[in-house]
């Protein structure tokens, strides 16, 4: 029987962490080199710059309860936590991901290992971010690190983020976009390279940030604010294909399957992608209403 998307994003996850965690560490994202791109630096500093610019740019100075939706082996969950001095929940559909963020989460102190009040500060599940199993108004902060793309219904998505936001609550994200289509459609032959990368990288489809932004605006979020950090990551595809050539990333390679090998010789198709301006990265932040304001638009809606 044909894989559903799930788990096609499971088993790619699960085949491939390993061989990226070794190579590259427990970030699995972009890297910022500065608002032009132009800023050479270690590959894992640009990562971390870029959780900091974008809490920066999101004005996140304090949170007491993190979900990170599509977690990854952890690396933002962590980071945060110890941050902020906050709870982490982490969720992703990779089982081999969730067990290596409980491992490292143990290692860093802050695991299901310790007796005292940190026990238990960060957790790792398997769940779908489309339907989540926690209660409404349980988080300070939603963070969502390239895992948008993947997602099959955007809306659903970005509503299962404001459910579990508390009032007032941020929502902050880093994803993969395609340029604007407010002026022209995306051509056939645009719509082929991304269909390209989408079986690449198991991804569904991905939108333009001026869409992410409608639906964030018509399900009720607030202070919405977006951007486009194209220039400032594309460098990052050139690190990972001179990182792919060293002898351990080949020999990596070969023992992690055919779905990775696949990505790995697919890297051509983002740096293109982001050279023709197809490609673009998009960050968002969003705020969940108080209360008083969800009563003010619904009389608002009533009236018009
Ligand atoms: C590119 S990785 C990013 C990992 C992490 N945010 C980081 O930056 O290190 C994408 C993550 O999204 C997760 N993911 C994709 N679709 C998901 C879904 N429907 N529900 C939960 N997680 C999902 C994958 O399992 C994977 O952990």
């Amino acid at each position: 029987m044909p894989k559903t998307l799930q788990q096609q994003i499971q088993t790619f996850y699960d085949d491939s962490s390993g061989l990226w965690e070794q190579v590259w560490g427990e970030h699995m994202h972009h890297g910022y080199y500065g608002p032009a791109g132009t800023e050479r630096k270690e590959r894992r500093q640009a990562q971390i710059d870029l959780i900091e610019e974008l809490l920066t740019w999101g004005g996140v100075a304090e949170a007491g309860a993190i979900l990170d939706v599509g977690c990854g082996i952890g690396g933002s969950s962590l980071y945060l936590a110890d941050k902020f001095g906050a709870t982490a929940t982490g969720i992703t559909l990779s089982p081999v991901q969730a067990r290596r963020a409980t491992e490292r989460a143990a290692a860093a102190g802050l695991g299901s290992s310790r007796q005292d009040r940190f026990a238990n500060r960060v957790q790792f599940q398997v769940t779908d971010a489309l339907a989540m199993p926690f209660a409404d108004g349980s988080f300070d902060l939603v963070w969502s690190m390239e895992s948008g793309e993947h997602m099959p219904d955007k809306t659903q998505f970005l509503q299962e983020c404001y459910r579990v936001l508390k009032p007032g609550g941020t929502f902050l994200m880093a994803t993969w976009c395609h340029r604007p289509i407010d002026e022209s459609p995306l051509t056939a032959e645009e719509q082929r390279h991304l269909e390209k990368i989408y079986r690449v990288y198991r991804l569904p489809y991905i939108i333009s940030l001026g869409e992410y932004e409608a639906i964030a605006q018509s399900l009720g979020y607030q202070h919405l604010r977006t951007a486009d950090w194209s220039a400032a990551v594309a460098p990052f595809w050139n690190e990972v294909v001179r990182s792919a050539i060293s002898p351990a990333a080949v020999i990596g390679l070969l023992r992690s399957g055919w779905g990775t090998m696949q990505a790995a010789m697919s890297m051509g198709l983002m740096q293109s992608g982001y050279r023709r301006g197809l490609v673009r990265f998009g960050v968002g932040l969003a705020i969940r209403a108080q209360a008083s304001e969800r009563l003010v638009q619904s009389w608002r809606l009533d009236q018009s």
